[in-house]
């Protein structure tokens, strides 16, 4: 029976790979797919979300758009990775999938209100939008099987101390880690275990679906950036990581752990501060990322890849 999920995502070049590996993967069964402002703005966080949904042939999956802003702070945007566009690289068609009506939380809350089991919710973006679920629809809480999320980490990629889904948006991302629901968090120090680079787009070059060759495109300009920023041989492909780990959690190793999120440090906001030696005597909460099988993740991403259009 396959795994029914909610994709909450900030499209974004891993974002569009992510949406990619759960559409072709046949142990997920997508829900919906909702957006949030992060790598870009609203508009073209959903734009994408429409364009990739399209491409992969997701005519009966809702894309609705939800928070244009984090909970108290003004948005934050990465066109110095993503481009100004969020999918910048590839030449995009305009979408002709609509989005829905509903906003992103009340279609959320319907789903969850009367599921045929609990979703998964697989935020691959700052956790506004989760958070306001939380806030105003509590009454769902029993129905989220667990939410899996890319985020966070021992250490920073916006700040020193801060991974960018988290400091976007640090009191979203509080509600989420304190909620008391299943959490498993692919942080950094997992992701970028998940490098594709020259080998892997050669592979995705020659592969015989528009999928394929839209990801090579997609990692030709994302690994230019994470060259010229970072100094990276290839580039991370955090979301996949998440959606990977819903299809079979043998793809990372997990250890539960105590992770507070700082909302309030001159140089720590955004911070998932990680208990490893269970210092605090705060219960564990979360379920931290560790190891990735690489060769079990391509297998899954290119296996997805070749079943799409
Ligand atoms: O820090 C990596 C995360 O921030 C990924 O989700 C990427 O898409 C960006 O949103
Ligand atoms: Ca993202």
């Amino acid at each position: 029976m396959p795994k029914n999920i909610i994709l909450d995502c900030d499209p974004g070049h891993d974002d569009a790979i992510a949406i990619f590996l759960a559409a072709g993967h046949p142990a997920l069964n997508i829900k919906a797919i909702t957006t949030v402002s992060g790598n870009a703005s609203i508009q073209h966080t959903t734009r994408n979300a429409l364009i990739i949904a399209e491409m992969a042939e997701l005519t009966q999956v809702p894309v609705a758009q939800g928070a244009e802003e984090p909970l108290v702070r003004k948005p934050k945007t990465a066109p110095h990775i993503h481009g100004e566009s969020g999918l910048e690289g590839p030449e995009l068609q305009e979408p002709t999938k609509q989005q829905e009506s509903l906003h992103a939380i009340d279609l959320m809350a319907d789903l969850l209100d009367h599921p045929e089991e609990p979703l998964t919710l697989v935020p691959t973006g700052p956790l506004t939008n989760i958070a306001w679920l939380l806030k105003r629809a509590p009454h769902v809480k029993k129905n989220i099987k667990e939410i899996v999320l890319m985020g966070g980490g021992s250490f920073g990629n916006w700040t020193p101390a801060a991974e960018f889904n988290i400091y976007a948006d640090p009191e979203a991302a509080h509600v989420v880690f304190e909620s008391g629901l299943p959490l498993t968090m692919a942080g950094l120090d997992l992701t970028h275990q998940a490098m594709a680079a020259e080998k892997e787009k050669e592979w995705l070059r020659h592969a015989d679906t528009k999928a394929a060759s839209f990801t090579a495109e997609l990692l030709d300009y994302f690994t230019a950036t994470y060259k010229e920023l970072f100094g990276f041989p290839g580039a991370p492909i955090h979301d996949a990581c998440a959606v990977a780990y819903c299809i079979d959690d043998r793809v990372f190793s997990t250890t539960h752990l105590p992770v507070t999120v700082e909302t309030a440090g001159t140089y720590t906001t955004g911070m998932t501060v990680i208990d490893y030696l269970q210092t605090t005597g705060k219960a564990p909460n979360v379920n931290v990322a560790g190891q990735l099988n690489h060769s079990m993740f391509w297998t899954m991403l290119t296996d997805a890849l070749e079943r799409l259009p």
